[in-house]
This record gives structure tokens, sequence and C-alpha cells, in this order.
């Protein structure tokens, strides 16, 4: 569901904020902005002029953490990520008083039954901690917007056990504090304080007096500041975080790392996320749209309203264009004093273009305008986007979207952002998108939890598929601390709120409640689990199906029965199943697809989780393994010594499979809806097999965001009509001459013939169930190594890769020259390590220096390896592989010019200069290929081009 600031308050107050360009930005709360006349519904960005700092008052003796905790008796984190998840553990007794009875009440709106509401006790806890008071001096704190991420400066945490959460120090106790300017013309209305994420245990007061809170971090959740607001005045917000250690199998971050807005209603205004918008008879010659609206009446006398909503479209950029296509007849309604009233209508479009994933498709979208009037006049005028399809889950054949068969080729990706850590951007989320979109990726899962809004704004005007999800753990935690402490008291309203948010988003297309649970485990009570929760999904939303990923729960257990569509982790492949694993007591199975099928003839089956093959960028280990898939051993795929896993891309986590096994069973089961493939960017923790390292080594582009070589094999069979090659390795190994150095090809044509300085190794043919082309016997010499490919007898596509000699100089690829000087857009320069040939030099792990001047700064600094603790803020790293990333940013509200300049001992120093503009830029930005591997001629595009 989108929420936008009201075209009429757009136009009275000039306030709104907007994700894209085209529309004008939010100003800060508290910004004089003198309105003509009164605007119905205004939502301001509070993301700036936050003071912030670590830890509570030195000597406080207030108890103010929201619950007791149990005693982390093993915080022990690289324990394989499919063992069974424990049963909870008590927290010892005391007699300290905890802020939950308080908190509890923030979520009340989402409990659906009154009776299990929670009533806000006495007192005012907290109220004497010298941070919370609107008297305190917080001149000396630091001084920061939102989103915010308080980890992500470091330092590493080298040594320990903090592998799994990134050994970036997330956890511990965070204040922020900023001022909020109420003009006294806003006395009467309902002001709300929203926040899309805190990581975590929120605790928020306003003018010393505590209001609520929110404990999971990854959920957008609203506080009603009304009742405690001084109008015509500064209010002072505190809001405190408490974010635990042994909470998490991967970074979370720590801190307001999304967006916080202020949302000011008249007393009678349309619900927090109170419309739902839904889509049916849907052909290309008309289609019903149904809606619902949700009333909240804050005032304390009944309220008469009339609603009426019109639809208009949206162009690609999200702008509303032209008349009203159709309009929904005015509603009545009568709104109790204090309660809610909700009515329900629809109306047919005629000729509608309709929302679906390119390239078959396209994203097409509608706003629905609601306004709220009162005895004539406007009350509320609220914005719903929305996209009309028809999306079907066939057993036999997976998904339809407006009939047409859409094989899913989908990525998990967690939240974090590399070297940005948790704090989210949009630009850096849409670059995510954009470059899984250029591999053929058309889904994505959020995993495993709530992702920023704005991740969905982008998936619905990109045309992605999501497979939006809520949990990683109910009530059997995987990690001490994790939200299996808050799940008994917390579920539904953590649910609820993902549901309500997301419902109107074209782009999700099923709702995951779960990841790998441990209550897969418990048969017939975890099953309960599972079924009330997919209960609640279905009450907020009866049109998406239900999911939850199994990695353990068989077809003849009964979790799978009680969801709608069956969605497995590893297990379609076979987990475990190889000679080698006999004995183990960890989870072993042959392929269960069939098995499911069987069972669940009428259910459609797609794998959540696919491959976890690990690989770190440009490390090519020898030998190499004839196996078309192996897991990570020493020396078999793995070099413990420098923590890396072979580019060749033939290995997995123990209980998965490499790319090329899951594309053939999927091909052989083709009732399967399709895969998501476990990841599609490294993340932050999780440095599965070598938790001595800071991030993950399963993603197809590393953390920096450059292209690994599987990124090529996916795009050879995602994106089969592009004609491509890929050769891997690099070329350049002055230390193997006469040696074994095997040659793998990745394209989309069936045929290569492999040249080496001009010599043909032969012709190599694709059999059915094989992905890639491999010379395995080819042995080392310097010069030159060209494939051709062939597609149906034709020829296809060519890759070159040369020898490069030493590093002379460094050379400079920004993503985009043309950034907005809002200070959010951003720029990814990459850095090559080349040759006096301008090749990039594959194995240059040489040290950068980065200077900037102008209007803009270095956000931070990357190189994809998942060894490096080098800092991200660091203005001077090592590339990795030949590559370096820099991130940088424009100065908001200073147009102008920023010159990025780096250098490296005895090295040509290379310079770009980036213009950071006022509006947005025109058209589509200016994209200097980003490519990541170098030494390569032009690809990807037909031969007959080149
Ligand atoms: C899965 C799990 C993911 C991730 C992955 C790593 O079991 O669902 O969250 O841990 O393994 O290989």
């Amino acid at each position: 569901m989108t929420r936008r600031t009201s075209l009429v308050a757009v136009l009275t107050v000039a306030v709104g904020y907007s994700l894209f360009a085209g529309r004008t930005t939010a100003p800060a709360a508290g910004v004089a902005s003198a309105p003509a006349r009164v605007a119905p519904r205004e939502r301001m960005s509070l993301n700036d002029d936050w003071r912030f700092r670590k830890d509570d008052p030195p000597g406080n003796s207030v108890c103010l953490l929201y619950d007791l905790r149990p005693e982390v008796k093993d915080a022990r984190d690289d324990r394989p990520a499919d063992r069974e998840p424990g049963a909870a553990e008590k927290a010892r007794a005391s007699t300290l008083a905890v802020l939950k009875p308080w908190i509890l009440p923030t979520g009340n709106a989402l409990i659906k039954d009154p009776a299990r509401r929670f009533v806000r006790p006495a007192g005012n806890p907290g109220s004497d901690v010298a941070y919370v008071r609107a008297d305190f001096d917080d001149r000396s704190w630091r001084r920061v917007n939102l989103p915010h991420d308080w980890a992500i400066e470091g330092p590493f945490l080298v040594e320990g056990d903090f592998g799994g959460m990134g050994r970036l120090p997330s956890w511990g106790i965070g204040w922020y504090r900023r001022k909020l300017h109420i003009p006294a013309t806003d006395a009467g209305k309902s002001i709300f304080l929203e926040i899309d994420g805190a990581m975590s245990y929120a605790t928020v007061w306003l003018n010393g007096r505590l209001v609520g809170g929110w404990p999971y971090g990854y959920s957008s959740w609203q506080l009603d500041l009304t009742p405690h607001l001084v109008f015509g005045g500064e209010n002072q917000l505190a809001i405190r975080l408490d974010n635990p250690p042994s909470s998490s199998r991967w970074y979370p971050g720590g801190g307001i790392y999304r967006n916080v807005w202020l949302t000011k209603t008249q007393p009678v205004h349309v619900g927090q996320w109170g419309t739902r918008v839904s889509t049916r008879q849907v052909s290309p010659s008309s289609a019903t749209v149904d809606l619902e609206v949700t009333i909240a009446n804050d005032s304390k006398a009944d309220a008469a309203v009339r609603v009426a909503t019109r639809v208009f479209a949206l162009d690609a950029e999200g702008r509303q264009t032209g008349e009203a296509v159709a309009s929904f007849a005015p509603m009545d309604a009568a709104v109790a004093a204090g309660g809610n009233a909700t009515v329900r209508d629809s109306v047919v479009i005629a000729d509608p273009r309709l929302w679906g994933p390119p390239p078959q498709q396209q994203p097409d979208r509608y706003v629905a305008v609601t306004t709220l009037t009162r005895e004539g006049r406007t009350t509320d005028v609220y914005e719903t986007s929305f996209g009309i399809r028809a999306l079907r889950f066939d057993p036999d054949r997976g998904l339809f979207v407006n009939g047409e068969h859409v094989f899913l080729k989908g990525v998990n990706n967690h939240h974090d952002l590399g070297a940005l850590g948790a704090a989210f951007s949009l630009r850096a989320a849409e670059r995510q998108l954009e470059m899984l979109r250029e591999m053929g990726c058309n889904a994505i899962r959020t995993s495993h939890n709530p992702p920023a809004p704005e991740l969905l704004e982008l998936t619905d005007r990109m045309g992605f598929l999501v497979m939006d999800e809520a949990f990683d753990v109910w009530y059997r935690g995987k990690t001490p601390l994790d939200f299996h402490l808050i799940f008994p008291d917390w579920h539904e309203q953590d649910l609820r709120a993902l549901v309500r948010r997301d419902r109107n988003h074209p782009s999700v297309i099923l709702w995951s409640v779960g990841n790998e649970v441990g209550e897969q485990y418990t048969g017939e009570d975890g099953a309960a689990v599972a079924k009330r929760l997919c209960d609640i999904v279905r009450d907020e939303d009866p049109t998406r199906p239900t999911t939850s990923a199994m990695n353990w729960a068989k077809p003849d257990m009964p979790m799978p029965a009680v969801l709608d569509v069956v969605s497995l982790n590893y297990q379609g492949e076979g987990i475990r199943d190889t000679p080698e694993y006999a004995g183990t007591t960890r989870i072993r199975t042959p392929p269960q697809y069939a098995a499911f099928r069987e069972r669940f003839p009428g259910k459609p089956i797609l794998s959540s989780e696919t491959a976890s093959a690990f690989s770190s960028r440009g490390v090519y280990l020898f030998p190499v393994s004839k196996e078309i898939s192996a897991p990570v051993r020493d020396g078999r795929g793995g070099d413990p010594e420098i923590r890396q896993v072979s580019a060749y891309e033939l290995h997995a986590v123990d209980f998965g499979s490499s790319a090329d096994k899951v594309f053939g069973s999927l091909a052989r089961h083709p009732f399967v809806a399709g895969e998501f493939v476990w990841t599609g960017w490294d993340h932050l923790g999780e440095p599965t097999p070598y938790y001595g390292s800071r991030s993950s080594y399963a993603g197809i582009i590393d953390l920096a965001g450059f292209r690994k070589d599987r990124f090529y094999l996916y795009q050879a069979h995602w994106r089969p009509e592009l004609p491509m090659a890929h050769i891997l390795p690099h070329w350049t190994w002055p230390e193997r001459v006469g040696q074994v150095t095997p040659v793998h090809v990745f394209t989309s044509g069936d045929v290569g013939e492999l040249f080496l300085n001009g010599r043909s190794l032969g012709r190599k043919t694709r059999e059915p169930y094989e992905y890639r082309l491999r010379w395995d016997d080819v042995v080392y010499e310097p010069g030159v190594l060209e494939v051709v490919t062939y597609n149906h007898g034709r020829r296809w596509a060519t890759d070159t890769v040369k020898t490069a000699e030493r590093p002379a100089g460094l050379e400079m690829r920004p993503d985009r020259t043309t950034i907005r000087a809002d200070g959010a857009d951003l720029s990814f320069v990459t850095v090559r390590v080349v040759d006096a040939n301008g090749l990039v030099v594959p194995r240059a792990n040489t040290s950068i220096r980065f200077t900037i001047e102008g209007q803009g700064e270095i956000v931070a600094t990357d190189n994809g390896d998942p060894t490096s603790f080098e800092p991200f803020q660091a203005h001077e790293r090592k590339a990795f592989n030949g590559l370096c990333l820099v991130i940088v940013r424009g100065t908001a509200g200073r147009p102008g010019r920023i010159r990025l300049t780096v250098s490296s001992e005895g090295l040509r120093r290379g310079t770009t200069v980036i213009t950071s503009e006022a509006r947005a830029p025109g058209g589509s930005p200016s994209r200097a290929g980003v490519d990541t591997a170098g030494n390569r001629g032009p690809r990807q595009a037909p031969e007959s081009s080149r």
C-alpha cells in the first residue's frame, strides 16, 4: 500500500514527499511553510536533524528494559543454518519493573479481538531519565540524519563469535532526540509519528511522557502523538533502541535505519493503511476494482462522512496522468466517536492497462484518490497506488500473470545495502534491482522479514514479483535473543502490519509467514501455529496465497497441509543426498518435488531457496572439481587460509546445490513454479563457510555490487534470447605456465569453440541439462583466450579474455554521472586497476586513496572482499581482484560539480566528474558500463553489431 501526500495538500501547502523523480521532496517537519489554508493531510519527512548517542545516561539506575531476557548461555554463531531451532528459554524471575506493559498498547489497532488488546497501566516509566526530558542539553550529541545505521561505521570486531552478525557492533543501546515544532494552527488535528523500521525494541517519549514503542525492528508502525503534543511550541522526542546481542543470524544493523514521517490529519481521516484495493475479472477489455476504505474518527463526536474515490492512470515514474478513468459512486459512512467505519464498493475499468513483469508484460499502475468530505468540506485526501493484474498459481504449471505463464526467476535478498549497512537508500535498492533485472531475475523474496516500504514501490514500478516474508522464527528461536522472545505477544500485530501495509502493491504475489521455522518439527502443534498465521494473513488479504518456507517438513508432516503454496528450501534438489553424508545427524533427504506433488496434487510448489552456492569474485582455486555440484571443503573449492571460495561456481553449502544442478532439477520438474536463489547479493554477516569473515559468499553479486561469474551463469539460463558468452577464469597466471587451468564458458548458445592464442581447443556442445561448456584440460600459456558460440547452428556471441600486464593506472566508471542534489541520491563509482593497455589486472589488491572536491561527499567505499576489515568509511582501501567501489552523494540543496580522484603509489591517477543537479535528471541516467570482470570486449551484443 502506498500513502502519499494528497494532491490537495501538495497544491495548498506545497508539501509532499517523493520517492521518485518528478514529485516534490519532503520538507522537514518544523520547517516554516506557512499554509495558505489548512491541508486535510500532510506527510512530512522527519529524517533530518536528529541528535544521537549510544548507551544510557551515565549512572542511570532506572530499568528501561522492554522485558527480561534469558541469559545467553551459548553465543556461538557459526552453527549450520539448517540446524533445528530450539524451544524458547525462560528469563530468570526478577522483581525488576519492565516497560512492556506500556509498549504493548501501541499495537492495539492491529489486534482483531478487542478482548486481547492491552490496557496501558498508570504511571510514566523513564520520566526521570535525563535523556527523555525536554530540558536535557543534547548539543554535544552527534548530529545525524535518518535513515541511520549506528553499526556500519564499525570498527569490525576481528576476533570472537561475531561473524554471524557481520562483525559490526549492531547490538547495544542507542538514543535519538529531536525537536518538533508544532504550530498552534495544528490544534485539533491528529498527529502521528510513523517509523518504517527501528532496530530494535524502540521506546518513544514525547515531552518526557512515554508514548509507546515497537520491538520488532523490521516492522513499520505508528504512534499517535496528539494527546501529548504542545501546539504552538517546541516538543521533544526521545527514542531509545535496545538491540540485543545474539539476536540474528545475519547483520541486522542498529538504529532508526528506515524513513520516519510525521503525518497530520483532520480528526476524521482514512485510518492507518486504511485502504484495500484489489482487482478481479481482469481482461484486456475490462477489470473490476474492489475498494475498501476504513475511516477513523479520533474526535469526541460521531461523524457522517462521504467517501468518493476516483482512479487515475500513473505514468512510468508514478505521476498521475490525465482524467479519471473511473469513479466509485460516493459512499456515506457514519463513524462513531473514537471508532472506525469501513465502506466497500466496486467499479469496472474499461480497457485497463495491466500490471505485469517485463519483459513479457508492462508494469502499468493506477492510483485511487479517495476524498472524505464532511458537510461538503474536504477532511482527507488519500492516495493508494495499485496495479490491475490477475494472478493464478497453477499446481501443474506454476504462476500465471494475466493469463500468461511466468516462471519465477527469483533471488533472496537481505535488507542490508552493503557498505551503506541497513540504512535504507532508495538508489542503492534500485541499483540492486537494476542489476538483477539485467541478469534476467524477475522476482524477489524479502528474506526473512518485512522490507522497507520503498522497496515495494520499486518492485511495483519495475515489475518484479515479490514473496513478502514476515518472520525467520516463531516460538522456537534460532539465536538466543531473536524474535522468538516477542513472537507470543506480537505476531498478530507484526503480521497484520505487514499485510495491511503491503497488500495494495501489485508486485506482491505471495505472503510468507516464516522461514525454516522450528515449528516444522512439532507436528500438529506447529501446523496449528502456521494455520493461525495464515488465517491472519487471509483476514487482511484474501486475494493472495500464503506459504512458509520448509527445509525439514516433508509431505507426510502436518505443516505443508495448512499452507496454500508449498515452498521448499533445498529439498527439491535433495539435501546432503550423497554417500559422504552417511551417518550425519543433519538434515538429509532425497529430492522431494515429486513426493510433494503426489501428496498435494492441488497445491502449487516453488523453491523458496535454491543453491546457496558460494564464491569469492575473481578467486579461482585449483584443482577444479569435476562434479557439477560439490560442498566446499579445504582444498576442494575452499581455502581456509585466505577464507575464499572458488569462483568456478561449482560449490555450495552442504545442504545446497550449485546453480547448474538446480537448473537441471527444475527443468525435470516443470510443475514447479520457479526458484528464489540464495542469494542475489552478498549480505553482511552469515559468512558460511568462513565465520571469521564479515560478509556472505552466497551472492550472485558481491557486497560492493560487482558481478561474480555466476551472474553470467544465471543470465545465460534466464535470458536465453540474449546472445551472450562469458569465459572464466581470468587469464593472468604467470605462476601457472604449463599447468592445467580449466576454462569454463557460460553462454545462452548451445555450442562453443575455444581458441587460445588463435589455436582451436575444440568445440563443445551443451547437452540437455548442462548449463556450462567446460574445457577442463587447457594448459595455461599467456595470451588471448577467445570463445565463439553458436545457437541452433548460427553464430551467437563471443567473449575474450587477455593476459594483463603490471598495474599502470586507475580508471573510474560511475554508474551515473548525473545525480540529484537532494542529499540522498548516489553515484556508485567502480574503480579499476588497469595495466598499460587498459586491461583490468585481475588479482591487483592495490591500496587506493580517494579524494573528493565540490558539492558532494564520499559516503562509503568497499571492494566486495568478504574478509576485508577496512572500515566502509575509509577513504583509502585496497582493491579486491582489480576492483574497488566508492559511493558518492551530492550535498543536499547545493547543486554543482563533484570531482572524484583516485590515486595509488606509482599508478596513473584517475579522475571523474559527477554533476549534482537541483532537479531530477531528465530521462534515464547516464550509465557508463560498470563491468566488473574487465579484460573483455563488449559482450551481450549480437555478433553482427561488433
Ligand atoms: C538457509 C536459511 C537462510 C540462510 C541459508 C544459508 O537454511 O533459510 O536464511 O541461512 O540457509 O545457506
